[in-house]
């Protein structure tokens, strides 16, 4: 059947705001080291960081990356990972079980990040530190030459401030496995006071409070409303995390429509986040910020932990604490790509209230790019494919078009349009992207696009006009679809799955 999908003059959304195509890089796993750090690796520049690496996630088109975590920022000293290489202490993370040898902190992180284009995201650890250990990290990081903790920067060799502009106070409080977790009252009290000394400290800061760790928390919302109303003041974005993957044989419709779950979370954080500012008769909106989404296969991690822990045994220091271990390398499928696809959408369809929003993660841990170890190369998964497209072609303007579509009926969310999309458009280069995702386990669907209501596009231009008219042009139409959903790419063959030309026309009419 044929869909029709239509710009209507009402359907403008909000602009693409940069950092919607935000990423992830945490000490976890092989993200950092064997996953951007790599000395030893062929393709090493002088600082120890992989080039085919950086070349992959320019490609991938990442504007902005949040580091150091994640659960593992919750017992982390950010000082271990400053100053000369040889003297950084070598510690244990309790998040992940793992030896941290802090050859990459803050001051190599920075480096990279320049390498990459990107701008950074800090968190800071409220789990085992809090106000204090933030201002000092806030000094050393962004404080002009001249006092102490910048002072110390400058003698590691960075003698400009860093500039790092939005920083998340904490990460997952809510979460009982989280190393110092907190009640909803605990942490909205924690972080009213660290985002207001931080504010002190540098009033252009954008501050991320944590929200709860998935919409499936029991007391999401309710930690939403606490947090939100108490700090309200001296915050800018409250956090979303939100993952999905295909629970069985069964659950393919399921999974496919996962971004309902995603739309319903974002509806309830924003009403949270409105009912904050009206309590405090506020001035101003508290943006969300989606950073971490993505597909995550959390069954096997939580296999895998519960395995580590049995064979540890009884008695005292039987654990392991590998360095840089195997950890969350999940290989995506097909599927797994359209079901990111379809999350872009989502995300970019609701930009008026999310205006962050970070893929978790970047490298090697529930990643788009996996390096391979001992000199081998790097290589994209299915979901490089849908984030890429969207972070190179999405700007201007974001519309949210009228789908006509037949429903589908899944047993999670009830009946769901076959079809999702959204358009964006740049009206002063005159380009734009249409995405569409096809979340129909059965049919395909042929599409019939109505153009002519984007701004400045004039349906019945004669295409032979001079460029300043409003004709358009189709430049590129491209589809990610293989007929077995399960069909990933790997080490070995890694183009499996790629995207393909689309046969499509647009009409003198714009259709
Ligand atoms: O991204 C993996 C983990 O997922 C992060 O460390 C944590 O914040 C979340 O639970």
């Amino acid at each position: 059947m044929t869909i029709t999908i239509t710009i209507g003059s009402d359907s403008a959304v909000a602009d693409v705001p940069p950092r919607m195509f935000g990423s992830f890089v945490e000490h976890v796993g092989r993200c950092v080291y064997g996953g951007i750090y790599e000395p030893d690796h062929p393709t090493a520049n002088a600082d120890g960081f992989r080039q085919d690496v950086l070349d992959l996630v320019r490609e991938l088109g990442v504007t902005c990356v949040r580091y150091p975590g994640g659960n593992f920022v919750s017992n982390y000293n950010w000082e271990d990972g400053t100053g000369p290489k040889e003297r950084r202490p070598v510690r244990r993370d309790l998040a992940w079980h793992q030896t941290e040898t802090n050859q990459v902190g803050i001051d190599d992180f920075h480096k990279w990040s320049k390498s990459a284009g990107t701008e950074i995201m800090l968190a800071v650890n409220l789990g085992t530190r809090g106000l204090h250990a933030a201002l000092e990290e806030l000094e050393y990081v962004n404080g002009a030459p001249g006092t102490a903790l910048a002072d110390r920067r400058v003698a590691n060799g960075i003698p400009e401030p860093m500039d790092v502009k939005m920083w998340c106070i904490g990460n997952e409080m809510d979460g009982p496995w989280q190393v110092g977790h907190m009640t909803p009252d605990e942490y909205a009290a924690a972080v009213d006071k660290v985002a207001h000394a931080m504010k002190l400290a540098e009033s252009g800061l954008e501050l991320v409070a944590c929200g709860s760790s998935s919409a499936h928390m029991p007391t999401f919302g309710q930690w939403e409303r606490t947090v939100l109303t108490k700090a309200y003041d001296n915050l800018d974005f409250v956090s979303c995390h939100a993952y999905y993957y295909e629970r069985g044989a069964s659950s393919m419709q399921d999974y496919l429509a996962s971004a309902e779950d995603m739309k319903q979370f974002i509806a309830t954080v924003a009403a949270c986040a409105d009912e904050a500012k009206a309590a405090n008769k506020g001035d101003h909106d508290i943006a969300l910020s989606f950073d971490e989404w993505g597909v995550w296969y959390s069954d096997v991690w939580n296999r895998q932990e519960d395995e580590w822990k049995a064979a540890a045994g009884e008695g005292l220091h039987h654990e392991p604490w590998p360095v840089a271990p195997h950890l969350l390398e999940d290989i995506y499928s097909a599927a797994d790509a359209v079901v990111e696809g379809s999350l872009m959408i989502t995300l970019l369809k609701h930009c008026d209230r999310v205006r962050s929003a970070s893929r978790a993660q970047l490298v090697n841990v529930i990643a788009p790019i996996m390096a391979e170890p001992d000199g081998g190369p790097a290589w994209r998964q299915t979901v490089f494919y849908p984030f890429a497209e969207a972070a190179r072609h999405a700007k201007g303007m974001v519309f949210a078009p009228r789908i006509d579509a037949p429903v589908i009926r899944t047993e999670a969310y009830g009946e769901v349009d076959a079809v999702d999309a959204v358009v964006t458009w740049d009206e002063t280069s005159r380009t734009g992207l249409l995405l569409a995702v096809n979340r129909d386990v059965s049919h395909a669907h042929d599409l019939r696009i109505d153009l002519t209501a984007l701004p400045g596009v004039n349906a019945n231009a004669p295409s032979d006009t001079d460029a300043s008219d409003a004709h358009v042009a189709i430049a590129k139409a491209i589809v990610l679809h293989d007929d077995d959903p399960h069909r990933q790419n790997t080490a070995d063959e890694p183009n499996a799955v790629t995207p393909r030309p689309l046969p499509a026309t647009l009409g003198g009419d714009g259709r």
